[in-house]
C-alpha cells in the first residue's frame, strides 16, 4: 500500500493565489462587515460580467439557492417540479423544503443530463397521470451543461419554469453562452470541492429578470422590505458571508486558465483510457467545467479497477452509487412512466477519477497506467 493522493488538491491552487487571498481575507478582517460587506457585491457583479447575467445574488450555499429560487418563482406547498434521478440530493430536496413534490425522471445516456426525448417522455407520463407540474429543474451534471434551448422548445407550449441547476458547471458553456446564462434562472454552489469553490459553503442565483433578483434579495434576508428590520415575507437567513466572497474573487482572477487546464487533464484521461473505458462525451456544443472525470464500466468491472486504484493510493469517486427514486428519504415520490432504466444503469457503472487544475501530469500518467492494467 503506497500513501494516497488527494482527490481534489485545493493545495497548490492556494500556495498560486496565497498573496492576494490574504491581501483580500485581511481586509475584510479590517473593515468588519461580516455580512454583506462590499466584497459580496463586488463579487456579484464581477460574476454576473464573467456569466453574462444582469443579476447575481450571493446565498449560503447552492441547496439554499434552488429553495430561494422556487421560492421566488411562487412554488406552493403540493405543487409538482420534474427533476432527474441521476443528480446529488439536493436538487430533489430543494423541492421537498419548499413543500412540494419531486418528480423523478430518466437522463440521457450520453451526457446524463435532461434531454428533449426525457423531458418530453416525462411531461407526456405526468399528463397521463393528471399530474400538472409548474417546472423543471435541469441538471448539468459533472460540469456539462444541459441543452437548455432544446428543452425551452419542448415546454414552449406548456406554461412552466426551467431552472437551471449549475452547482457542477459554472464555468463552462453552451453554444457560445455561459452557464449561468442559459436559463432564466440558474443557480450554482461554491462547495469547496467545485470547479470555483470558496472556503466554506457559498452558492448564488444568475438572473436576467429584475423583480426576481429583487425578491431573492429580499429573501435571503429573513423577508426584508424597505430595511432589515421591515419584515414584508417569510424568508431565510442565507447570505454569502463576505470572507467566502473575498475568497472568491481571489479564485475568479485564476479562473478562466483554471478551467483550460481542467479541460487538458481531460483530455488526457480521454487519450489514455478511450480504448478501455466509456470516457465523457461533451456536446460539440458544450464546454464542461469539469466538476468530475467519469468513466462508465461495464458493471461488476468498476468496483475492480476502484479497488486496483484504491491498493495504489489512488483515490476514485461513486457520483451516484444510487439514482434518487432508490434512496431511503425519496422512495414515496413519483417516478415517470416506464421507469428509470438509465439512472438505474448509470448509478451501477460510473467511476471518477481525480480531477483538478493542478493535477500532475506524471500522476495522471500513472492513474491511467494502473486503469489500463486493471481493465
Ligand atoms: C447538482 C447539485 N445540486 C445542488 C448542490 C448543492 O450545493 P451545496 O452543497 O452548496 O448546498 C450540489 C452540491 O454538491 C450539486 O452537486
Amino acid at each position: 500500500m503506497t500513501s494516497s493522493i488527494p482527490f481534489i488538491d485545493l493545495r497548490v491552487q492556494r500556495q498560486r493565489i496565497e498573496a492576494d487571498l490574504c491581501r483580500r481575507m485581511d481586509a475584510v478582517l479590517e473593515h468588519g462587515q461580516f455580512i454583506l460587506g462590499p466584497e459580496v457585491a463586488e463579487f456579484e457583479r464581477r460574476l454576473g460580467e464573467f456569466a453574462g447575467v444582469d443579476h447575481v445574488v450571493g446565498c449560503a450555499n447552492g441547496t439554499d439557492a434552488l429553495v430561494l429560487s422556487m421560492r421566488a418563482l411562487g412554488v406552493e406547498p403540493g405543487d409538482h417540479v420534474i427533476v432527474p434521478a441521476f443528480t446529488f440530493c439536493a436538487t430533489a430536496e430543494a423541492v421537498v423544503l419548499c413543500g412540494a413534490v419531486p418528480v423523478f425522471t430518466d437522463v440521457d445516456e450520453r451526457t446524463f443530463n435532461l434531454t428533449a426525448t426525457t423531458l418530453a417522455a416525462a411531461l407526456e407520463s405526468c399528463a397521463a397521470n393528471a399530474i400538472a407540474p409548474v417546472g423543471i429543474i435541469a441538471v448539468d451534471l459533472f460540469g456539462q451543461a444541459a441543452n437548455y434551448d432544446a428543452l425551452h422548445e419542448v415546454v414552449g407550449g406548456h406554461d412552466l419554469w426551467i431552472l437551471g441547476d449549475a452547482a457542477q458547471s459554472f464555468g463552462g458553456s453552451f453554444a457560445g453562452r455561459r452557464v449561468g446564462s442559459l436559463a432564466r434562472v440558474n443557480t450554482v454552489s461554491f462547495f469547496p470541492a467545485k470547479p470555483l469553490g470558496c472556503y466554506g459553503d457559498g452558492g448564488a442565483v444568475l438572473t436576467d429578470d429584475a423583480d426576481l433578483a429583487q425578491l431573492l434579495r429580499s429573501l435571503r434576508f429573513h423577508g426584508k422590505g424597505a430595511h432589515q428590520y421591515d419584515n414584508v415575507r417569510i424568508g431565510y437567513n442565507s447570505r454569502l458571508d463576505t470572507l467566502q466572497a473575498a475568497v472568491l474573487l481571489a479564485k475568479l482572477e485564476v479562473f478562466e486558465e483554471e478551467l483550460t487546464a481542467r479541460q487538458q487533464v481531460a483530455d488526457r484521461y480521454s487519450a489514455g483510457l478511450h480504448d478501455v473505458a466509456a470516457v465523457p462525451f461533451i456536446a460539440d456544443a458544450a464546454r464542461s467545467a469539469w466538476a468530475q472525470y467519469t468513466l462508465l464500466f461495464e458493471p461488476g468491472r468498476r468496483d475492480d479497477v476502484a479497488a486496483a486504484l484504491r491498493e495504489q493510493g489512488i483515490p476514485t469517486g461513486i457520483y451516484y452509487a444510487q439514482p434518487l427514486h432508490r434512496q431511503t428519504a425519496y422512495r414515496e415520490y413519483p417516478v415517470v412512466a416506464g421507469g428509470l432504466p438509465v439512472s438505474e444503469d448509470l448509478a451501477s457503472r460510473v467511476l471518477s477519477l481525480p480531477m483538478h487544475a493542478y493535477l500532475d501530469p506524471s500522476l495522471q500518467d500513472r492513474i491511467v497506467e494502473l486503469v489500463r492494467a486493471a481493465c
